[in-house]
C-alpha cells in the first residue's frame, strides 16, 4: 500500500471510530415516568434517576402524565437538589425537547438551560419552574400554582 492510500485509509478508520463513539454516547435513552399525581403535586421515586447497568445517575427524567397539558423535565443536580421545568416554550407555547442539560424548542429554535434560563431566543422569558422537595427518597413537585 502506498503512503497516500495508507494515510487516507487510516484517517477514514479514525473518523469512523470517532463518529461511532459520539453516536453511542449520545444514545442514552431518555427516561419517562408518569409519576404519582396527588392533590397538590406529583411524586416520583429518586431511584428513577439511577442508570441501571451503569454507574451514576441520569441528569434528567421527563414526567408525562395525561392529567398535565405539558410534560415536566426534572433535572438532578445532587441527592437533594433538583429543578422541575414545565416543557412549554415561553415564546409561543410549543412543547420543548430535552437533550443533555438543555431544552430546545423545535418551532423557532429557542434554548433553555437546566434551570429554565433562556440561552437562545426568540423566547425572552424563563421557563416556568415548580418547587421541589425531597423526603425519604421521594421527589415531590409542587403543582399548586398550575
Ligand atoms: S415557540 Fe418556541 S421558539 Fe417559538
Amino acid at each position: 500500500m502506498d503512503r497516500r492510500k495508507f494515510i487516507k485509509n487510516s484517517c477514514t478508520a479514525c473518523l469512523s471510530a470517532v463518529v461511532v463513539t459520539g453516536l453511542l454516547s449520545s444514545c442514552t435513552a431518555t427516561r419517562y415516568t408518569s409519576g404519582t399525581l396527588g392533590k397538590d403535586g406529583l411524586t416520583i421515586d429518586a431511584n428513577e434517576f439511577i442508570q441501571k447497568g451503569k454507574q451514576g445517575y441520569r441528569s434528567f427524567i421527563i414526567i408525562r402524565n395525561e392529567s398535565l397539558q405539558y410534560p415536566i423535565c426534572v433535572y438532578r443536580f445532587s441527592v437533594n437538589n433538583y429543578s422541575a421545568l414545565w416543557m412549554r416554550c415561553t415564546h409561543q407555547g410549543t412543547e420543548l425537547q430535552a437533550s443533555g442539560d438543555r431544552l430546545h424548542c423545535p418551532a423557532h429554535g429557542s434554548e433553555f438551560d437546566n434551570k429554565g434560563a433562556v440561552k437562545t431566543g426568540p423566547a425572552d422569558k424563563m421557563l416556568r419552574g415548580f418547587p421541589v422537595t425531597v423526603s425519604n427518597n421521594q421527589i415531590f413537585i409542587d403543582l399548586k400554582a398550575i
